[in-house]
């Protein structure tokens, strides 16, 4: 069909209208075609959680309320539409803390009862893995290291949405053990970025322990490394002295770094990975982004790392992992639930 000056109408692009709230950031994205970010509005919270020291959830969800609407609104605006030109509306369903989903997930069937248009859950982890498509086109099959602070992973993506846990932790996720490590330093949440930055100060290192598991495993545990740092900081301060927190921060980062490239590359290598993603918050992480960038670059393996912005919790990743459900017609109904713990394996199937 032509339009009356006899030209092919252009297909309408897809718009995706993305909400997050599973954790302490209230974020809301408009995003073109699972590739283009028209706006990604992200706020958030840790002033307000910074005080208690983490995340407060009853805090969390009340705030997630107070800034919902005006950040879909702003989210809109910022990307020049109107809620009219809405394809569908993604949203996260877990996994996260369960008030602080509801909220995202209330605010996501509204809209899409209200504008007729369909609904789309995503899970966090799929969001933050493809996060990377912003960056390059996923080949399949794929090694994801999911590195943040709910999850460590070690994901092989099969095909589109396929995921297969090779390894997870069996304890502490490494974003969990940066945050800990950091508040026995009396550094403020979240200490993920502020270990990070000391240990590239360091002028040294304390000799610290890795804990690799059995020799095939793929599973990670970083409470033992986390109850060492304790340990040693004790000692030091029963001995009346005190230990540089420079050479604690590298020599902790050093362990979590080791460990996380080592098993990922060896993963990488038996499941054929065409490339290496990584995903989470400690994607964020100068030390660990220069360490695989040095292994994958003498292994010829391509590595995807998402830009920093993208890395910590943002809607514009669940716009990304819609909109593989959005081709595929993978529509949720309105009974869609908050789930606090759900299956990266199970969330999509087809
Ligand atoms: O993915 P995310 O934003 O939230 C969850 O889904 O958990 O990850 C937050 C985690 C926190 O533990 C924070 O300390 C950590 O990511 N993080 C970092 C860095 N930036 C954020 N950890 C290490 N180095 C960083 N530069
Ligand atoms: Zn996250």
């Amino acid at each position: 069909m032509t339009d009356h000056n006899g030209r092919e109408p252009q297909p309408r692009p897809c718009l995706l209208l993305a909400i997050e709230t599973s954790c302490d950031e209230t974020s809301v994205a408009v995003v073109e075609d699972g590739r283009t970010i028209r706006s990604n509005i992200i706020s958030s919270q840790i002033e307000t959680h910074k005080k208690f020291g983490g995340v407060v959830p009853e805090v969390a969800s009340r705030q997630h309320v107070e800034s919902i609407t005006w950040i879909i609104e702003e989210a809109v605006d910022r990307a020049g539409i109107t809620l009219a030109d809405v394809t569908a509306i993604a949203v996260t369903q877990g996994p996260g803390l369960v008030g602080s989903l509801l909220v995202g997930l209330v605010a996501a069937k509204s809209l899409a009862l209200a504008l007729r248009v369909p609904l789309i859950g995503v899970h966090h982890i799929a969001g933050h893995i493809y996060a990377n498509r912003f960056v390059e086109e996923i080949l399949y099959p794929s090694l994801a290291l999911v590195v943040s602070g709910g999850h460590t992973e070690l994901v092989v993506l099969e095909a589109p949405g396929q995921f297969r846990i090779i390894g997870r932790t069996r304890d502490d996720a490494v974003g969990e053990a940066y945050d800990k490590v950091a508040r026995a330093l009396g550094l403020p949440y979240p200490g993920g970025p502020h270990l990070d930055r000391l240990a590239h100060e360091a002028d040294g290192a304390l000799k610290l322990p890795r804990a690799w598991l059995e020799p095939e495993s793929y599973d990670f545990s970083f409470s033992g490394l986390k109850s060492a740092v304790l340990a040693a900081l004790n000692q030091a301060r029963m001995k009346g002295q005190d230990l540089a927190p420079a050479h604690v921060a590298r020599g902790f980062q050093d362990s979590v770094i080791d460990v996380l490239t080592e098993k990922a590359m060896r993963a990488a290598t038996e499941f054929g990975a065409k490339q290496l993603l990584l995903a989470g918050g400690v994607a964020a992480n100068k030390g660990l982004r220069t360490a695989l960038a040095e292994r994958c670059g003498r292994r010829g393996l391509p590595l995807v790392v998402p830009p920093l912005a993208l890395c910590t919790d943002n809607a514009a990743m669940i716009a990304a992992a819609a909109h593989l459900k959005w081709e595929r017609g993978e529509f949720a109904d309105l009974s869609l639930k908050a789930e606090a713990l759900v299956s990266l394996e199970g969330w999509s199937v087809k």
